[in-house]
This record gives C-alpha cells, structure tokens and sequence, in this order.
C-alpha cells in the first residue's frame, strides 16, 4: 500500500456518540436525546445518556489514540454543550473541554479535525421547527462564531456540517434518525437549511480569521443502474440527484441540479430555496471531506412514490449493518468528485464497517473482516493518489465501538471495543493492523516522520 508523504491517517468520532455526560457541566438536551427517548425509535431504547463515557476519560482515550499512532483525530463539537439555548450565552464549561481536548492532542502531535455539526442540534431549537426552519441556519452562524473566537487558534481543519443528506432526508422523510419526520418537503427545507447552515458557517470562520482549513462533510455514494434501460437510468439519477447532486452542485456550482428541482417541484413548495442562498452555500472553501459506506444499485420502480427508484438489496460480502463491501465504490465517488466538482483536497472524513464484535475467552477482540475491509479501501484511496485525484487524508469510522444511532449500541464499527458494562476497552486485531500501517507509513516516508503540516488552499502552510 503506497500513500504519499504527508498523507493524514486518523480516525473518526462524533460528541453524541461517544461523549456521554448529557446532562453535565451546562450541556443541554440535543434532539437525538428526545429522539432516544422516543419509544420504538432507537433500538433497545439506547441513549447516548452515558455512550463510552469520553468526557470523563478523555484524557485516557488521546492516550489510546497515541497507541494507535494515528496522525489526526476528528471530533465533533456539541452544539448543546457550547450553546445550550442554541443561541445567545456560552456555555464556559463546554468550551473548557474541547480546549482541553484540543490542548490533548496538540501535545500527542494528533491534528484535529472538528466538525461543526455533528446531528445534535439544541432541543430548543427543535422545538421552533429544527432545520425546518430558515432561523436555524442563522443560529447556527452564530455558534460558529463562538466556536471560532474561542477555538480558533487550536484547530487546523474545520468542518462545518457532517452529511447534511442524513440529516435532512433520514431525519426529516425517512423518519429513522432525529427529528423522525417523514415529509419530503419537510427533508427538502432542511437540506437548503443546512446547506445555507454550511456557507453562513463558513463565512463565520472566515470572519473569524481562523487559521485553519475550512470544509463541509458529504456521505457521497456510488450510484449506478441495475441495466441500461432508459427507466432504470433515470431512476439512478434520481438517486444520484437525491443522495449527491443536491449537495455537491449547490457548494461547487452554486445550483440545485435542474432534472431535480423539476422532479421535486411537481410536490414541494420550493419558494424557501431562495436563489439569492445559493451564493453563500457556493462560497469558497479548502476542502472537502467524504464519507463512503454504500454503492446504490438501482432500479425503476413507480411504486416508490418519491424518487421513482429503488435499491436493490446489496449482495454479499455485506457488512453487519447490511451494506455491501464495495471499495471500488469509493475510488469512483473520488473520482466523480474530483472529475466533475472540484480540484480541491479530498479527504475520506468516515469509511468503515460494523461488524459482530465479541471477547474470546483470551479477553481478545478479533475482527478479521474489519482489517479486510480497511485494507481494500485505504488500498483504493491509494491507487487514487497516484491517479492525480487530490485525495489528503482518510479517516476510519470509528476510534470506538459507539452509539450507532438508530441502532443504538448493536453495531460496533470501533478499531476499538467498548464494553459499555465496564467502559473497558480493548483494541481490536483492526487496531493494531492500523497502528502497523500507519508506523510502516512512517518509516516509508522520505523524512522519516509524520507530518503534521497541511496546505492551505491559499498556500498559506498551517502547522499543527
Ligand atoms: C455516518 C455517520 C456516523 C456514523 C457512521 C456509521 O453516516 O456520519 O456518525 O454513524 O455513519
């Protein structure tokens, strides 16, 4: 496996899912705590009230993460902890633990990547229509800011909002994740929202002065038809519009794409997407960080009534939470990507697979299929490397066996096992194939060492 000097091997978390402490030290309630406490939302009525407990062992866990090597470590920041009316007072204890966190992995040599919005909005904020409402992107600002004035000088990578797709359209038409509407118009004003959430964020860093790159975080998929018959085709596009045009076009060309404005507008209001946005969610940005689980193949079916089109169930090999094992998915989505939107950096912000994770009687955790999976997608995003696609860093979902949302605690996708019993951890045979790689990445690079210093798309040298 050949990966280029420089290039950034982290892994991936986000505050919901692994912090715990839900009530503590300021932090108010998010809409995945309502969410959790939903019945019947959340398998096995899961909550992230205590998760893997982080924020008590923070200090132990970036000792794990120094084990493992990795050369970057992405976070998310609570909007709940910092914010917990979502807008207005700031909360001092909240901010206080990401410094420290940050102060954590500044003295480990980890750089940090922190996203912005990682799904836990402040419940009053969902209370007055969540991401439904156009109010919500301009309190969303308004926590960047204060992030920013606060955080500003220690981080080195931002990204503004995590999958903006997941949280408009399972949240809102799905109705599987926060706030569990199952309205399509609905989805579409949250995905505008978000996205404006994105640029109004952006432009809040940048205001800021902050040193740091700036980025949004997308789950792009690899979409194809399941023949070549016109129907299936443009039921695939349907769902390549839905799942990746809807997002990438508005940050790379400033415009929804066309064929799906028209598809939507035969049912949605669309007057909320004001023109006038899309010059904010198109402003500027560093980078762009990709998540990749699936690759979609699709065919026509007028029975759904949304997009015409539905996913053929994925073929084996499938991971536990059902999606195929599909590596040549992601160097496509790189490629894509890169060929049609941009020649910024990439970076794989999440990739990674849950698997059926158990303690032999050795009290080991072997994960086989995890290292299998790892290898043939970091292997992927290599030959891409070489293939002229920009791609900087890739990131494992997850440090830690967490709260896998809706699934609650049943899917483990950790290079480390939780025993969320004890909190005890134990690095799986996936971890320490990591840590393995990630050292003989070192002793391959021409200098010998790990580099900590990326560039900005500017030129300006950022050193962590
Ligand atoms: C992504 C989410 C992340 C995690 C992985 C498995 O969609 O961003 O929080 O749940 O899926």
């Amino acid at each position: 496996m050949k990966l280029p000097d420089g290039f950034l091997l982290g892994v991936a978390t986000a505050a919901y899912q692994i912090e715990g402490a839900a009530g503590e030290d300021g932090r108010a309630p998010s809409i995945w705590d309502t969410f959790c406490r939903t019945p019947g939302k959340v398998h096995h009525g899961d909550t992230g009230d205590i998760a893997c407990d982080h924020y008590h062992r923070m200090e132990s866990d970036l000792d794990l993460l120094s084990e493992l090597g990795v050369g970057a470590y992405r976070f998310s920041i609570a909007w709940p902890r910092v914010l917990p009316d979502g807008s207005g007072r700031a909360n001092q204890k909240g901010i206080d633990f990401y410094r420290r966190l940050l102060d954590g992995l500044h003295a480990r040599g980890i750089t940090p990547m922190a996203t912005l919005y990682h799904w836990d909005l402040p419940q009053t904020l969902g209370d007055r229509g969540g991401w439904r409402n156009r109010d919500t992107a301009q309190r969303f600002a308004e926590y960047v800011a204060v992030v920013a004035e606060a955080l500003g000088e220690q981080v080195p990578f931002w990204v503004t909002v995590n999958e903006p797709w997941c949280s408009a359209f399972v949240g809102h038409l799905e109705g599987r994740h926060a706030p569990g509407e199952t309205s399509l118009e609905a989805a579409i004003h949250a995905a505008h929202h978000l996205l404006l959430a994105h640029g109004l964020g952006v432009q809040a860093l940048r205001a800021a002065n902050v040193k740091g790159s700036v980025g949004v975080t997308l789950n792009l998929s690899d979409v194809t038809a399941v023949s070549d018959q016109p129907e299936d085709l443009s039921a695939a596009a349907r769902i390549d519009g839905n799942e990746n045009r809807w997002f990438l076009d508005p940050i790379f060309k400033a415009s929804y794409p066309p064929d799906m404005t028209s598809w939507y507008a035969a049912s949605v209001d669309l007057s909320p997407l004001h023109d006038s946005d899309l010059e904010v969610i198109g402003v500027p940005i560093d980078f762009l960080g990709v998540n990749y689980y699936e690759q979609h193949v699709v065919k026509a079916d007028t029975g759904e009534a949304i997009h015409g089109a539905a996913k053929l169930r994925p073929v084996p090999p499938v991971t536990d939470s059902g999606v195929s094992v599909r590596p040549q998915g992601l160097a496509k989505v790189l490629r894509r990507v890169a060929g049609e939107y941009t020649s910024l950096p990439l970076y794989v912000t999440e990739n990674g697979a849950a698997f059926n994770d158990y303690i032999t009687p050795e009290g080991r955790v072997e994960d086989p299929e995890r290292v299998d999976y790892l290898s043939q997608h970091i292997d992927a995003v290599g030959r891409h490397v070489s293939d002229g696609v920009d791609v900087r860093g890739y990131f494992v979902w997850s440090l830690f066996d967490n709260l896998e949302w809706a699934d609650g605690y049943s899917r483990r996708f950790g290079l480390i096992f939780v025993d969320f019993g004890t909190q005890e951890r134990i690095v799986k045979s996936s971890g320490r194939w990591y840590r393995d790689l990630i050292a003989s990445q070192h002793e391959n690079s021409a200098t010998g060492v790990a580099t900590n210093a990326t560039v900005r798309q500017d030129g300006r040298r950022y050193t962590a």
